[in-house]
């Protein structure tokens, strides 16, 4: 039996997600992989960290959490944050869930190194490292024989990277298409149904889709960041967020909406890129879309993607209504892949 040590950064909705899984799937794990695992260390913003080189009690550490306490109290050594943190666990998988920064990236790209360079797996739900330093942490995690997996960045567990890197080998894409937004896509759900943008939005804040400041989702940031995120991992070509056509659906209104609806229309957030020569183009923007397409029965948070390949005809995945628990099993899913690939 291997056992693993796993280091948490961030413990939010998705570290608590893939700290509720791993627990679930435990005996499973054992049954049938012979692996065991032990939480040595789990570093929060306001929540404080902790580490236990022995293990640290994964189910006291979610209830110290979730009641607004910190967790230094089940602490075996002194407090210390970021890089410094990694430094101080000893670890073999450090997961890395920390908000992400469109601008640099950092601080994540920060902690992946210092987790590669300690010799851990690096594995993180955070779209900025992919789209700012794809290219640097999959060298060096090659250097360290590790891994740089980061399959819940787009589409949260819904397998797109590992679908190129383990079942399509050889193909190459073409290009794609597809709704990745869920916020975008349940607010233009709601306008459907005669809700104002306002309260639409407030809506989608009120279940906890959307953030306090919903600009990152309604000006097509996010959209921006997973195209760019696809492009650079799955065409090879480095895209930043900021080189995508990007529109959000600010402009939109229940006017547009409804008189869409009339003509058996929906408007949906389409994220799009498409090689050309050695330069890709890539979009996102608001497009009318009939009921013909694959595209108009994503509704609410669900999404799609529709690949365009050298080898296949189009090749579509559909995710139904994600949450912090399929970006969980998208996390969750990578430490299983890095360690089988590491054996
Ligand atoms: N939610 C989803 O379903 C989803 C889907 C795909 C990808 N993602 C990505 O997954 C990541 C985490 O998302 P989330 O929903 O879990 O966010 P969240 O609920 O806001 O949690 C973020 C966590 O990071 C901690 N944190 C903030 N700054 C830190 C720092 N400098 N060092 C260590 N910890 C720090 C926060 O601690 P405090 O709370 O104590 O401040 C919190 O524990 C983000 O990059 C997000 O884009 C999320």
């Amino acid at each position: 039996m291997t056992r693993y040590r796993l280091v948490f950064l961030g413990f939010g909705n998705v570290g608590q997600a893939l700290a509720q899984l791993l627990l679930r799937k435990r005996a499973e794990l054992l049954s049938l992989y012979d692996l065991d695992f032990s939480v040595t260390g789990i570093a929060t913003g306001r929540h404080g960290s902790a580490i236990d080189p022995d293990g640290l009690d994964l189910q006291a550490a979610l209830e110290i959490v979730q009641s607004g306490r910190s967790l230094e109290s089940i602490s075996k050594q002194p407090s210390v944050s970021g890089v410094e943190f990694i430094q101080a666990c000893p670890g073999d998988v450090c997961f890395e869930n920390t908000p992400v920064n469109y601008q640099s990236g950092e601080p994540a790209i920060s902690h992946l190194k210092a987790a590669l360079q300690a010799g851990m797996q690096a594995i993180t739900a955070n779209k900025g490292p992919v789209v700012h330093a794809y290219r640097e942490l999959t060298d060096l995690a090659a250097q360290m024989n590790r891994r740089f997996y980061f399959e819940s960045t787009v589409m949260d567990g819904a397998p797109i990277f590992s679908l190129f890197r383990g079942a399509l080998p050889g193909a190459e894409l073409r290009s794609f298409r597809g709704v990745l937004n869920s916020t975008t896509n349940l607010i233009l759900t709601r306008m459907e149904t005669g809700a104002q943008f306002a309260d639409a939005v407030a809506y989608a804040q009120q279940i906890g889709i959307a953030e306090t400041d919903p600009s990152g989702d309604v000006d097509g940031w996010d959209a921006a960041i997973k195209v760019a995120a696809l492009v650079t991992v799955l065409m090879g070509i480095p895209l930043l967020p900021g080189q995508v056509d990007r529109t959000g659906i600010g402009a939109l209104t229940l006017a547009d909406i409804q008189a869409a609806k009339q003509a058996n229309q929906r408007w949906k957030l389409v994220c799009s890129a498409k090689r050309q020569d050695n330069q890709v183009v890539a979009q996102v923007k608001p497009e009318l879309i009939p009921a013909s397409s694959p595209l108009y029965a994503v509704e609410g948070t669900s999404s799609i993607i529709e690949f365009k390949t050298d080898v296949l005809g189009p090749l579509s995945i559909v995710e139904a209504n994600p949450g912090p628990d399929t970006t969980a099993y998208g996390l969750f899913a990578d430490f299983l892949n890095a360690v089988a690939a590491r054996s």
